[in-house]
């Protein structure tokens, strides 16, 4: 049997602090990684989308996610997936937001039950690599299997499709 993949992902354009300068992204760098994923395994792909969203301007941006973080907040989602029983793997990216993932990826891990799934997680970052992702992804999904993850540099993403291809296979 085929196993059927979803790759499900947080990312956002606009301003972004990249090696240390600010510069206007038009696709964010998780999302650039997703649609390589999405290349090598022909899963689906689905993009983690918060009702309000974050501001635009890089500063801004982490002042409020920070202040999400602190309240544990739980961001309200656009939409989602009709269902995730049909699939057995499940790719999981997300930018490194102040050591973590973006408060609107733990909404997406409660709403679903992932017990018996498999989940990949790939972060994009500025040099915190994965922060305490992992270890927040087995919390909100006990029963599931989370494998290694991977952790890219975000101003690398347009180089690294070989290193996300050897940790796919
Ligand atoms: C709100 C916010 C918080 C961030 N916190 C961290 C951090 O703690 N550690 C880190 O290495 N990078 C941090 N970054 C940098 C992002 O993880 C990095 O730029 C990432 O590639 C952005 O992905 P995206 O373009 O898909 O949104 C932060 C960026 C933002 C906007």
């Amino acid at each position: 049997m085929m196993t059927k993949k979803l790759i499900a992902f947080y990312s956002k354009a606009d301003e972004n602090y990249v090696s240390g300068t600010l510069k206007i992204l038009t696709v964010g760098n998780t999302e650039v990684a997703a649609h390589m994923i999405e290349e090598l395994t022909g899963g689906d792909v689905f993009r983690i989308e918060q009702v309000t969203p974050y501001s635009k301007g890089y500063n801004d941006c982490t002042a409020e996610a920070k202040a999400d973080q602190q309240q544990n907040a739980r961001p309200e989602l656009k939409y989602y997936p009709d269902s995730i029983d049909d699939y057995d793997v499940i790719y999981l990216g997300y930018p490194n937001y102040w050591s973590t993932m973006p408060m609107a990826v733990f909404t997406f891990l409660e709403h679903f039950d992932f017990s018996g799934k498999i989940i990949k997680p790939f972060c994009t970052h500025e040099g915190s690599g994965m922060g305490c992702s992992v270890s927040d992804i087995k919390k909100l999904c006990p029963n599931a299997i989370v494998e290694k993850g991977l952790a890219i540099h975000g101003s690398r993403i347009s180089k690294s499709k070989k290193e996300i291809e050897s940790w796919v296979k």
